[in-house]
């Protein structure tokens, strides 16, 4: 599969007004008495923050914008990165934060303790042409399939009590006993039943899955999607990257001569034991238009499982139901992504060769 470079351009794009009002109406139930905090960077169009601005004021909202500083290192270092806190105080009097520059953080925590719900339109960061990943990943498609489709996925990873990974002659198996399937589909407001989902989403759709517990995860596998580590750079390996893990620990790196060598380097560089563990979650794409792009998209490219390292802390922590001491810490989150593994629940083929079986 070919890296893709997306559509940047510097002007509005007419599309991006019916998908931002999509987002604002059917994904987060926008009230007119709300009162609406959008957070930037200098990374996100000025066009887009305009949009959301403008699209929330006239539903009758209340919108302010914030734009801070871009945090060092970017995603990766997202779970140790410090904010100003002047955005807190905002937080703390939003009922829906649109974020384009903080993901992970404590103070987005508090504020959704608060009773604000948040929305993550660029996963976290509004990159150059987030308005091209959601006018294709959202208005070309039915999103509301996509939904239906990743709650039926989550289900199935619900009723599992393992799944095991294959890639090649390697198999990765991960014990899945208590854990709950997550929809991950976007969608605060659920239109079928008509009622809030979920207090914390991350755009485009859908990467329904599981957080995996501390201390799962054995064997091997070999990654071919994207990697994203340090720097805040999304790199596909020129040949397999091969994993191997025991009781939820990264042991081993090895496989492609290069990538091997560069990921090994940086996280002996670290000095962060935390950084070692995982897979701390694991993600199935469920959206046809989303492509390998420098965009966080790449976790719902169709048929691919994405897994995280690293800190997952702060956002499963607000999971109910899961016991936020069970989730690793650390001062980085780092990625990869597997494009079309076999995959096996409870021994039942749930995805080959880029298709899904969720029922
Ligand atoms: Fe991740």
């Amino acid at each position: 599969m070919a890296s893709i470079t997306p559509d940047v351009a510097t002007r509005l794009k007419p599309d991006s007004i019916p998908v931002i009002k999509l987002i604002l109406e059917e994904l987060c139930n926008l009230q007119p008495d709300q009162a609406v905090l959008i957070i930037s960077d200098a990374r996100t169009p000025d066009h887009v923050v305009a949009c959301f601005q403008g699209m929330a004021l006239a539903f009758g909202a209340e919108a302010v914008t914030m734009e801070c500083r871009i945090p060092e290192g970017g995603a990766t270092y997202q779970p140790g990165s410090r904010w100003p806190s002047m955005l807190a105080q905002a937080a703390k009097e939003a009922d829906l934060i649109i974020d384009m520059a903080v993901g992970y953080a404590e103070f987005i925590v508090d504020a959704i303790r608060n009773g604000a719900r948040v929305i993550c339109p660029g996963d976290g960061i509004g990159g150059p042409f987030m308005d091209d990943v959601l006018i294709r990943t959202m208005l070309h498609v039915d999103i509301h399939a996509i939904r239906r489709h990743a709650d039926q996925i989550a289900a199935r990873f619900s009723d599992a009590k393992t799944c095991i990974v294959i890639t090649g002659t390697d198999e990765l198996m991960i014990d899945l006993t208590d854990v709950p399937g997550e929809s991950g589909c976007g969608f605060l407001w659920d239109p079928d039943k008509k009622d809030w989902k979920s207090s914390w989403t991350f755009l485009p759709p859908a990467q329904p899955g599981i957080l995996v517990p501390k201390g799962r995860g054995t064997g091997s596998i070999n990654v071919d999607g994207t990697l994203l580590y340090h720097p805040d750079y999304h790199e596909k390996p020129d040949t397999q990257l091969r994993l191997t893990f025991e009781d939820g620990h990264l042991k081993c790196i090895g496989g492609d001569r290069v990538m091997a060598a560069r990921l090994e380097a940086w996280l002996d560089g670290l000095g962060d034991e935390g950084a070692y563990y995982g897979p701390v979650h694991l993600n199935i794409g469920n959206n046809p238009n989303a492509l390998l792009t420098q965009s966080q998209e790449w976790e719902r490219v169709y048929g691919s499982i994405t897994c995280g390292m690293g800190d997952f802390s702060l956002l499963g922590g607000l999971m109910p139901g899961i016991d936020p001491n069970i989730l690793n810490k650390s001062s980085v989150h780092w990625d990869w992504t597997v494009l079309h593994p076999k995959i096996l629940l409870d021994d039942r083929v749930f995805a080959e060769k880029g298709r899904i079986y969720a029922v």
